[in-house]
């Protein structure tokens, strides 16, 4: 089958990453029988740098019109001075509106053949680290009122939650929980904001239909804590907008694997977004020395949730899994100092490990 991938390389690294993307993809479809055609489209800093907004029209109506979209990362100091609508930022939340992707999983995973670089003490890691944080992404303090006051001495944010917005994400976080170890818990700051209370509202609503599922509640201070103190406590977190936000930089963080994960952004129909959750690393952008494994890993979510393609997203996963086994590592995972001497000639940049991954694919 042929499917139609648009794709925002975007500022920094997102080039570079996006290439080694695409690459894999197309061994995939070499080995089993499909074709992906890309249309490659600009949003963020380049988009203003060529077109003066950050999210030109053309990139929304190409996005709306494939099965699937790739981003790279967007934003860069070149354009960290300009004022909110025309920062590139306002490019991503654009499309997330646009595309209506109201659900954000962000897997936090530590890589087993990567645990050294874990920065808790091993034995709060002992049983390894598998989180999935379900984020919501179109609603909330990101997309509430706000505003200054005539003087301008004040200004305020407003975080607003509808039922119909809690209760799709929240479904989302009890059939991902089913798919994995069946715990649930709900952050939120429902001793304070009356919003996290109407999210527990609804979710007592819904816990019914899923009597496997654990579910719990914890707020979001708590949380924090517990996710250093004693990570493998949580299974799946479902939380607004904000909290997502924080939790899962943090997350991501403690796995040690920054350079390495993934994230989907799903809405009830139409194309996915996919992106690496890192940023756009303008110092090494174009020198060959990003780490293509967290776009390429992103490439198995879009081929397993926009796709319907589980075995093709496998491989992939089999392929990055194999690379790293085989001890080839990039800079930002390849440990300290005396670590990248021992690797030698398995210390590696963007297009090989792009490589790496492209022959352990065609060698499946
Ligand atoms: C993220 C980022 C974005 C967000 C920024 C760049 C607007 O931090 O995707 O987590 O806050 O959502
Ligand atoms: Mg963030």
């Amino acid at each position: 089958m042929n499917y139609r991938i648009t794709t925002i390389p975007g500022d920094g690294i997102g080039p570079d990453i996006v290439r080694e993307g695409c690459r894999a993809l197309d061994a995939i479809g070499k080995k089993f029988g499909h074709s992906f055609a890309y249309t490659e489209t600009l949003a963020g800093g380049s988009a203003l740098d060529a077109t003066g907004e950050p999210l030109p029209q053309a990139t929304l109506d190409a996005c709306l019109a494939s099965d699937a979209v790739l981003l790279g990362a967007v934003g860069g100091p070149k354009w960290d001075t300009l004022p909110g609508a025309k920062r590139p930022e306002k490019a991503l939340l654009g499309l997330r509106a646009g595309m209506k992707v109201y659900a954000n999983l962000r897997p936090a995973l530590m890589f087993p053949q990567l645990s050294a670089a874990c920065p808790l003490k091993a034995e709060i890691v002992a049983k390894g680290l598998d989180i999935l944080i379900v984020r919501e992404l179109t609603g909330g303090i990101y997309f509430g009122d706000r505003g200054r006051n005539a003087a301008g001495d004040a200004a305020w944010d407003t975080e607003a939650y509808s039922v119909a917005e809690i209760a799709r994400v929240v479904k989302i976080g009890f059939e991902s929980a089913m798919k994995r170890q069946k715990r649930l818990c709900v952050v939120d700051k429902a001793n304070i904001l009356e919003t996290s209370r109407l999210w527990r509202e609804v979710t007592e609503g819904m816990k019914g239909q899923y009597p496997a599922v654990e579910l719990s509640y914890m707020y979001v201070d708590n949380a924090a804590m517990q996710l250093v103190r004693n990570p493998g406590q949580f299974d799946v977190i479902v939380t607004s907008n904000m909290f997502g936000d924080i939790l899962s930089d943090e997350a991501s963080q403690i796995t040690g694997s920054i350079g390495m994960l993934a994230s989907a952004s799903l809405g009830d129909s139409g194309p996915g977004l996919y992106e690496p959750i890192h940023g756009s690393a303008p110092d090494i952008a174009g020198k060959d020395l990003a780490n293509p494994l967290a776009t390429i890993l992103t490439c198995a979510m879009l081929l397993r949730y926009s796709l319907g393609l589980p075995k093709e997203a496998d491989a992939v996963e089999a392929a990055v899994a194999s690379v790293l086994d085989a001890g080839w590592r990039t800079g930002d995972i390849a440990g300290g100092a005396s670590d990248r001497a021992a690797l030698g000639g398995k210390l590696v940049g963007t297009r090989k490990m792009g490589d790496l991954v492209v022959r352990q694919i065609e060698a499946m």
